[in-house]
């Protein structure tokens, strides 16, 4: 489908971040020898659309304990305290919705203890978070909150922290999420 230029100021969408129309696509590369090649992925950051990021920010400062490393008018970004940034928020366009294509949840695996993890818990509830959900996945804990956007989120806690032997327990057990009575911690 190609869109001309006005809609996308219609739609409220920057001309640089629209995809490429059919014409001014790359030249596609005829050798064969990159083929095979796998992306060595060391670190890995999310960009979230939100209704206005600077609304948004302080609940990601509040809840996730994050820092704003850089702000400009239509985007924040936020570190979890050692990267440039680990989330960028960015404007959704006028009226946007969520949809049920795309994320599902943003998984953030926390150092600690099982009773600091319901402590988290404890902390969310305090805040007035939504919770959606605790869960048993067999190699760990999840438990599934949303932001003030609906964008779902989980603290994990690892159980099971050798990856190899992670891998084999969701392969038996077919990759649970069974409901997981839990007290959250209040202190
Ligand atoms: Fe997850």
């Amino acid at each position: 489908m190609n869109r001309s230029t006005d809609d996308f100021a219609a739609a409220g969408i920057d001309p640089d971040e629209r995809p490429l129309e059919e014409h001014q696509q790359p030249t596609p590369i005829r050798d064969e020898s990159v083929r095979d090649l796998k992306p060595r992925v060391v670190r890995t950051h999310l960009s979230l659309f939100v209704r206005d990021p600077e609304a948004a920010a302080p609940w990601y400062e509040d809840v996730l304990g994050m820092e704003v490393t850089a702000r400009g008018p239509q985007w924040v970004f936020l570190s979890f305290g050692k990267k440039h940034h680990d989330i960028a928020l960015i404007r959704a366009e006028e009226g946007a919705v969520m949809s049920g294509i795309g994320l599902q949840h943003y998984g953030l695996e926390v150092d600690g203890s099982l009773d600091e993890w319901r402590r988290l818990y404890g902390m969310l509830l305090a805040k007035g978070v939504p919770v959606v959900k605790t869960t048993d996945h067999k190699v760990g804990f999840g438990l599934y909150f949303t932001d003030p956007d609906g964008n779902r989120f989980e603290f994990f806690h690892e159980t099971v922290t050798d990856d190899e032997e992670g891998k084999r327990i969701l392969g038996l057990y077919g990759a649970p999420s069974d409901p997981f009575e839990v007290e959250p911690l209040h202190s």
